[in-house]
């Protein structure tokens, strides 16, 4: 069973797997799982195996038309997750300083989250900000960087606080201790420091309930980050129900 949020990612799937009848395809959020496999069959089938892979694609960096890569210009939007209620768009030209400077000091540790606040809502004064390039243009107007575009921990702290991420990790980690039998195995690859945290702190307090099979997150080896660079952030953690 495979569950995808994104609708445009899920047809993308469902045509490739199309003669795969052993494989069962959801278009919905994994919070739903439980409720998802009690409707698929019926009773209450425990599982041996659930991976995790966290975040975004290639595909919402290079293709998607939801404004969640600074590389394309497209409106300010983000909801990649079907329940998402307020849009990027709603919290760049709706929250106040403090909260957008908490946002993006709390969910993408941006040092400049303060002056970077400042220069939206000194914007917001004179026009909403309805483009992702708007946004970049902003960010740039007070943060300079060599290395990679300015404006992507801001990006990256908006798509998590518009999809939920981090509250939407934290009940299905709860859930999966439940849906999956003895001596089955959870693994979750987070791209995070946020979603790292979490996995992490839920391996320490439920010790008896599981036996965590790495005491360090694993990491890609250089050789694995040449051949594919999205992986330069993962780690993986895993744990056994005990
Ligand atoms: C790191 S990507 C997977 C990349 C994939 N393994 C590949 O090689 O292309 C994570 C995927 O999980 C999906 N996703 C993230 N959070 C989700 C959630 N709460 N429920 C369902 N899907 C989710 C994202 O939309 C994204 O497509």
């Amino acid at each position: 069973m495979g569950i995808e949020q994104d609708p445009e990612i899920f047809n993308i799937i469902k045509q490739k797997y199309l003669n795969e009848n052993r494989l069962y395809l959801v278009n919905s959020n994994f919070t739903k799982m439980d409720e998802i496999l009690k409707e698929k069959f019926l009773l209450n089938k425990k599982l041996k195996f659930i991976v995790f892979d966290l975040g975004i694609s290639m595909f919402h960096i290079k293709e998607s038309s939801k404004g969640i890569s600074f590389n394309k210009d497209s409106k300010l939007d983000m909801r990649i997750n079907l329940d998402a209620k307020e849009s990027a768009y709603d919290i760049i030209n709706n929250y106040s300083k403090e909260e957008l400077a908490n946002l993006f000091y709390n969910l993408a540790d941006e040092t400049m989250s303060r002056q970077i606040a400042n220069a939206i809502v000194n914007y917001r004064k004179i026009k909403k900000i309805e483009t992702n390039q708007e946004l970049v243009k902003i960010v740039q107007s007070v943060k300079k960087d060599r290395k990679k575009n300015p404006a992507t921990k801001v990006f990256q702290a908006l798509r998590i606080k518009v999809n939920n991420e981090l509250e939407n990790l934290q009940i299905v980690l709860e859930k999966s201790l439940n849906l999956i039998q003895k001596d089955g195995i959870v693994v979750v690859v987070s791209y995070h420091s946020g979603e790292d945290r979490i996995v992490k702190n839920f391996i320490k307090n439920n010790l008896s309930r599981l036996k965590p099979i790495n005491k360090k997150p694993l990491l890609p080896d250089y050789q694995e980050i040449r051949s594919n660079q999205s992986a330069r952030s993962a780690k993986l953690r895993a744990f056994v129900k005990i």
